[in-house]
């Protein structure tokens, strides 16, 4: 686990469709926010209010995914929103151990985020572009 470094945007990140580009934009900012404040030794409820904004949003985006699966029949809708899933448990169990120890837990969530983004665009979200681009959107 090394030192987290702040996420910049490449166009090898793109699905091809500008609505859906820009939510990965906004998670990008808001983990980044994240990062700024962990490392300028953040009260608590700094910590709490960026966490939450970003498991908002980031139900906002999969509501968003999921939506055009299921519109379009996509064919990985089950293997996709599976993953989703397993990281929406992942944070869960993320926040159940967030005790008085929260600052070196933050570093290991921003980390973990930070893989788990870039993987993620890398691999699940760049297999539906296709599936998108075919159905018009953009
Ligand atoms: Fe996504
Ligand atoms: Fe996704």
């Amino acid at each position: 686990m090394g030192t987290p470094k702040k996420l910049e945007w490449e166009e090898k990140y793109s699905v091809g469709v500008k609505l859906i580009d820009d939510q990965h934009k906004m998670m990008f900012a808001t983990i980044n926010e994240l990062l700024d404040a962990v490392n300028t030794s953040p009260t608590k409820e700094k910590l709490h209010g960026i966490i939450d904004q970003l498991i908002k949003y980031k139900k906002f985006h999969f509501a968003t995914e999921e939506r055009y699966f299921e519109e379009f029949n996509y064919e990985n809708t089950k293997d996709h929103i599976n993953r989703h899933n397993i990281f929406n448990l992942k944070l869960v169990e993320i926040q159940k151990k967030w005790g008085d120890n929260n600052l070196s837990l933050a570093f290991d969530l921003v980390d973990f985020l930070e893989d788990w983004l870039i993987d993620h665009l890398m691999t699940a979200d760049q297999e539906y572009k296709e599936c998108f681009k075919a159905h018009g959107l953009k």
